[in-house]
């Protein structure tokens, strides 16, 4: 018996580091992705093969942390386990077209196309995966195997993709809205800053405790509840943190009206704007990401922003159609979600 599932990676047009703050986003699924097959081997052990890397891991029940890309099958074996999946040990043969390190998301992407090609292999049916469920079972691997404590931004976007659409994600009620994403002749592409970004090791988690005590401190449960007066009474860097969330969500909404208005112009300020918030008041910039910013303007781009969690990773520009993206680019826009093949 034998399965197979794709899913894409993400880029998210704004809303960054608003996940985890009950916040707002607006991510899209990309055409790149991840594909695994997964097929029975009637053998005790689990066997992933990440292809690309041409690495290979092998495990068992009870199954054993480890680090790199070997966390992500084991942490997906574990936790389907773990919510009384009965999962036979197979072989997983892993391929990708989405870069890793890349803040686009290969980490969301290789946990949901395991988590549904596993599931598949054990015979449940995919119309009946509950996928806002899935997600966070991915959360989980993502937070308790791979060690980031990131949100659950990536693994929505990946799981609730649409063609044509990006996912106006409402963090606190988990309610996502599509909004019509309509290029007409713009070009948003990505480009590599040649740093490696990886939330595990980044300020990522730094960040989200930072977060986490600026809510201590104002009494509130996410700094949604936070308003403007509230943010001047906290202690530098909280205050810049929060003001980074506080002003991003408001961007968010502001990026919806402009795609509703087919306002490219009006998106393109908003994604610098984020960028420059996610610089000055959030600290997750580095030199690379900076160069690779004003790289993406010089050649053309009327807006231009790290994306994901940053502290590397790939910049995101958006190109008017009189302008030519430098050649290294990857061209975006938005796909389905995660199917099986
Ligand atoms: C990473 C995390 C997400 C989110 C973004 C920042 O991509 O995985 O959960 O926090 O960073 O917006």
């Amino acid at each position: 018996m034998e399965a197979t599932a794709f899913a894409p990676g993400r880029v998210n047009l704004i809303g960054e580091h608003t996940d985890y703050n009950a916040g707002l986003a607006l991510p899209f699924a990309i055409g790149q992705g991840v594909t695994v097959r997964a097929r029975r081997n009637g053998g005790r052990q689990w066997i992933a093969y990440a292809q690309d890397l041409r690495e290979t891991d092998a495990f068992d029940s009870p199954v054993q942390a480890a680090t790199g890309w070997r966390a992500f099958p084991r942490g997906v074996v574990a936790t389907l386990r773990e919510r009384g999946y009965d999962l036979a040990p197979c072989e997983m043969w892993i391929t990708g077209t989405v870069p890793q390190g890349s803040g686009l998301s290969s980490s969301a992407a290789l946990e949901v196309s395991l988590s549904m090609a596993l599931l598949a292999l054990a015979g449940v049916n995919e119309s009946t995966v509950d996928r806002m469920k899935l997600a966070g079972w991915c959360s989980t691997v993502e937070n308790e195997w791979v060690g980031a404590r990131a949100g659950p931004l990536d693994q929505l976007a990946v799981l609730f993709g649409t063609a044509n659409h990006a996912l106006k994600i409402d963090f606190q009620t988990l309610e996502i809205a599509t909004v019509k994403c309509d290029l007409e002749g713009w070009r948003l592409v990505t480009l590599d800053s040649g740093s490696s970004h990886s939330n595990a090791t980044s300020g990522y988690n730094r960040r989200r405790e930072e977060c986490e005590a600026a809510c201590r401190e104002l009494g509130i449960p996410s700094l949604r509840e936070a308003t403007l007066d509230q943010l001047s009474s906290l202690r530098s860097p909280l205050r810049q943190r929060a003001q980074h969330v506080f002003d991003e969500n408001k961007r968010v909404l502001a990026a919806v009206a402009a795609l509703r208005d087919r306002n490219w112009p009006d998106v393109a300020l908003l994604l610098t704007q984020s960028h420059t918030s996610l610089r000055d008041l959030y600290e997750c910039s580095n030199e690379a990401i900076e160069q690779t910013v004003r790289y993406m303007l010089d050649c053309g781009a009327e807006g231009a922003r790290l994306i994901g969690g940053g502290f590397g990773g790939h910049v995101l520009g958006l190109f008017p159609p009189s302008a030519q993206p430098p050649q290294a680019a990857i061209s975006v826009r938005p796909q389905g979600g995660a199917r099986l093949m």
